[in-house]
């Protein structure tokens, strides 16, 4: 494979998870349902009517996966906290089960070796807080930083590398827009409120990391794509810039100090909530950028389709995922340098890449997924690429550690390093695990000398 020696020797190796995709045990110990419980139960929303409810049963298997990242030599879990584990209910009262849970996970972590990475919002919303508005309201980025604040006092000690929300795109555009994920809205008044409201409460996160941890990284975590029109057409070309401006500028200008883009703005036609110093709170400095990436959009102009009147079309790439996504590795290597060039970043992780393929496990017991090595290492080689031009990428991280609920896909969609039989519970590291270690193992060796 290429070679990875631009990556700096404290380079940071890890995979990802998140709290509703993993770790099952939906009703135990106080946890309360959020917004993926009700939509998960709601027939037609998953596919094979697949729910959360089990999941890879990470509550209590937690031990057994940590040591599966420990054996990948992982330098740094990124997993996520649940809130309706720890505040359940709108009236705000600690579930004490539910943090000790994080704590032990936590301590876990750091005895493994590994920097924790853990995110504060990967979409399970308490729908006790759906049920006072959801984001579309305040009050949510309100409750989501006194969230945060109760965290942070029990974690802060021990946790440095802080991801306040995960692809708060999703949350926002297919959670209130296109319906497609929870809490199933098609509404762009409701959709708007609802991206503001998530960086309203970045904001909030952000100021209650500070204040109680003077030497905390804090970073968001975007998923972006490179935007191409399909065709030169003038059409075309002005659907690619409303894309880019849906799908990358709202997420990116907003967090720098530069306000909401103004050509957006004016499309959606819904008024920004916004108050006294909101936008102050919103673009506090962050230590660093998380980068998702999984595909590019090459896109034609849709006038009566959804905001922003842009449809996808298929790359030309036939190479594809078991989510039907075009391979393209280039596409981290420019996003990389645009949040380099563009918008001045100082620390960039990739906190999510990877890809779902139909794994299947071999009469032998092994698992044996050559297009996913592939998929990772022309991804690492484009970040070296990256790296070599200037960007300054601390680390990268598959997503994601092990197989898991693939949101409104269900179980179907196998995205880990490890395979997981869901019928047993049986953990299988992957061909792919295997040569990532392998990657980690050569860059540690190189980095020791
Ligand atoms: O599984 C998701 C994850 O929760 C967020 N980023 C994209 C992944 C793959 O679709």
């Amino acid at each position: 494979m290429n070679d990875l020696s631009a990556f700096p020797d404290d380079f940071v190796w890890g995979a990802a998870t998140a709290a509703y995709q993993i770790e099952g045990a939906a009703t135990e110990d106080g946890r309360a349902p959020s917004i993926w419980d009700t939509f998960s139960h709601i027939p037609g929303n998953v596919d094979n009517g697949d729910t959360g409810d089990v999941a890879c049963d990470h509550y209590h298997r937690w031990p057994e996966d940590l040591a599966l990242a420990k054996e990948l030599g992982l330098g740094a879990y990124r997993y996520s906290i649940a809130w309706p584990r720890v505040v359940p209910q709108a009236d705000g009262r600690v579930n004490e089960a539910g943090l000790a849970f994080y704590d032990r996970l936590t301590d876990a972590v750091l005895e493994a070796g590994m920097t924790p990475f853990p995110t504060l919002y990967h979409w399970d919303l308490p729908q006790a807080q759906q049920d006072r508005g959801g984001w579309p309201v305040r009050e949510t980025a309100e409750r989501f930083g006194e969230f945060v604040e109760v965290v942070a006092d029990r974690l802060g000690d021990r946790v440095k590398h802080w991801a306040t929300l995960n692809e708060p795109l999703c949350s926002a555009w297919i959670g209130h827009l296109e319906g497609r994920m929870a809490p199933g809205l098609t509404d762009l008044t409701a959709a708007v409120r609802a991206s503001y409201h998530l960086h309203l409460g970045h904001g909030f996160a952000v100021r209650a990391l500070r204040e109680r941890i003077p030497d905390a990284q804090i970073g968001i975590v975007n998923n972006l794509s490179p935007v191409l029109p399909a065709t030169d057409s003038e059409a075309d070309r002005a659907a690619a810039l409303r894309a880019d401006g849906h799908i990358n500028r709202w997420w990116l200008d907003a967090i720098h100090g530069r306000g909401y883009p103004e050509d957006m703005v004016k499309l959606y036609g819904v008024e920004l909530p916004i108050q006294d110093g909101d936008l102050d709170l919103i673009s506090a400095p962050l230590d660093w950028l998380g980068l998702n990436y999984y595909f590019r959009q090459i896109v034609t102009d849709d006038p009566t389709g959804p905001a922003p009147y842009a449809r996808m079309v298929p790359g030309p790439n036939e190479e594809r995922t078991a989510m039907d996504w075009e391979v393209h590795a280039p596409g981290i290597e420019h996003l990389l340098l645009r949040l380099t060039k563009e918008y001045g970043a100082q620390k960039i992780y990739v906190a999510e890449s990877g890809a779902a393929y139909h794994d299947t496990v071999a009469p032998d017991g092994s698992v044996h997924d050559p297009e996913r090595t592939a998929y990772l290492e022309s991804h690492l080689a484009a970040c070296a690429r990256a790296v070599a031009q200037g960007a300054p990428l601390g680390g990268y991280f598959v997503w994601s550690l092990i197989d898991n609920f693939e949101w409104s896909y269900g179980y179907d969609k196998r995205f880990g390093l490890v395979h997981v039989d869901y019928e047993t519970q049986r953990r299988t590291v992957k061909s792919s695990g295997r040569r990532y270690a392998e990657l980690i193992a050569e860059h540690r060796r190189r980095t020791a000398r």
